[in-house]
């Protein structure tokens, strides 16, 4: 059984909880290895509507454990409460393992990544305002609380007397904020790690384990390749690196044990939060795009930024993550019009472009040079093979593969887990001998 990574290629949302549901079936383990409660993962089971941002949507599945490995940052509050309302739907939660080396997004991160957003005003990233970039700079720092900081009361106590007045000197001086009470952090920090001491592990040893037994692993990203904190357009990034070397670091896996890298894409664009967006549109069908596609954040209830899909950023994307093969999410949604546009290249101060400048100002002065697709009529909803698609939307779907270079194995024509095409089987590397 082969070790999947799953990875956003866009700016996320995706659909990535829709590729780990169909693949589910095959694997024994799901490992979310970066990002945090930023994420927002919906998955439709029948009438039943989950949203998860932290717990990995594996654990659906009776048979899958479910790891939150330790690239990921944790707000235990979150986990704690995501893990009763799961429990509170009949879900059986006490498979699920979050690594002891996981950082904790503690009330402070939360405050700053607030505070920071509002003093940056017009410069904003437009961030979810969950704390992730405090938390991940914090561990980068060596000043990180980790999970199993959260068992050690002396050592949690030394650890908080050191870090908590500098946070609160930030939060009073430069924010005009109210700062946090050590004792009753303290109090508050102990309880997460006594109602989560069950569920903390090594989970690298988990991880590894599993691999030496043959057994299926999926890696589910969260956010999206151009979201990358290396390799999407700084600043307007997450802090963590969703890329599919991101599994590596973050869910315990060397980058030979990766079988298969399948990248998740839609078959238009959109973006939450700040930054360029060459192919962004503003007039009326990119609200009709929206609307019938229900572009608004998990997390935040934000309305998305729509645009036609970018080829530029998407051969980026295959390149940087190894793509094996890529699932193609809503392509649903783009019925009805009468013409669908790709962008090919881009145009900035009078060159041809096609090789991604993650560069924030030069993609801000990219030009879309597009290609132009006839649209179809009609629900595609119920096509389950290409031969049911109207030619024109197959024709759409070959087309992209040609950009993406990689095979499109997957099409998706709705929500629900049967609303899928299997266009073809997907690559998988065969293993190293010996
Ligand atoms: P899923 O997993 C889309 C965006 C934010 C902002 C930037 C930084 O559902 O695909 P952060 O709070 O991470 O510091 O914000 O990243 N962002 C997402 N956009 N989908 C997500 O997750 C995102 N998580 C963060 O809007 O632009
Ligand atoms: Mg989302």
């Amino acid at each position: 059984m082969p070790a999947s990574v799953i990875v956003g290629l866009q700016w996320g949302d995706e659909g990535k909880g829709k590729a780990t549901d169909l693949l589910a079936e095959q694997v024994a383990m799901v490992v979310r290895y970066q990002g945090g409660d930023n994420a927002g993962h919906t998955i439709v089971l029948g009438d039943a509507v989950f949203k998860l941002q932290l717990v990995p949507s594996g654990v659906l599945y009776p048979h899958i454990r479910p790891v939150i490995g330790n690239g990921v940052v944790v707000n235990p509050a979150t986990l704690i409460a995501e893990l009763g309302m799961l429990a509170g739907r009949g879900i059986a939660v006490d498979r699920v393992r979050v690594s002891r080396h996981a950082h904790v997004i503690m009330p402070y991160h939360v405050a700053l990544d607030g505070a920071m957003e509002a003093r940056l005003a017009g410069a904003a990233v437009g961030t979810t305002r969950r704390g992730i970039g405090p938390a991940y700079a914090d561990r980068a720092w060596r000043i990180g609380i980790r999970m199993e900081d959260l068992l050690d009361p002396a050592g949690l106590r030394r650890r908080l007397t050191r870090i908590l007045p500098d946070k609160n000197t930030v939060l009073r001086r430069t924010h005009g904020l109210d700062g946090f009470d050590l004792e009753e952090m303290i109090a508050t920090a102990l309880g997460w790690g006594e109602r989560l001491r069950p569920h903390l592990a090594d989970t690298t040893a988990l991880v590894q384990a599993a691999l030496a037994r043959g057994e299926g692993i999926l890696f589910e990203g969260a956010q999206g390749t151009l979201l990358d904190l290396d390799h999407g357009s700084y600043p307007y990034v997450t802090s963590s690196n969703p890329v599919a070397g991101g599994a590596c670091t973050g869910g315990g896996i060397g980058p030979l044990q990766v079988d298969e890298v399948i990248g998740v894409m839609k078959a238009y664009a959109t973006r939450v939060g700040s930054g360029p967006f060459p192919t962004e549109l503003h007039e009326a069908v990119g609200r009709g795009i929206a609307e019938r596609g229900r572009e608004f954040g998990v997390v935040t209830g934000r309305p998305r930024r729509v645009g036609w899909l970018d080829a530029v950023p998407l051969r980026y994307a295959v390149a940087v993550n190894s793509v094996s093969s890529v699932m193609l999410n809503k392509l649903d949604i783009l019925s009805g019009l009468e013409e669908i546009l790709v962008c090919v290249a881009y145009e900035v101060d009078g060159d041809r472009v096609e090789w991604w400048p993650s560069d924030a100002d030069v993609l801000a002065r990219a030009v879309p040079v597009y290609e132009r697709f006839p649209g179809w009529e009609g629900s595609i909803g119920g096509a389950r093979s290409v031969a049911e698609l109207p030619a024109a939307a197959a024709a759409y779907v070959d087309a992209l593969e040609e950009l993406a270079g990689v095979p499109i194995s997957l099409v998706s024509v709705g929500a629900e887990r049967t609303e899928t095409i299997h266009r073809r089987d997907r690559p998988v590397r065969a293993r190293l001998a010996g």
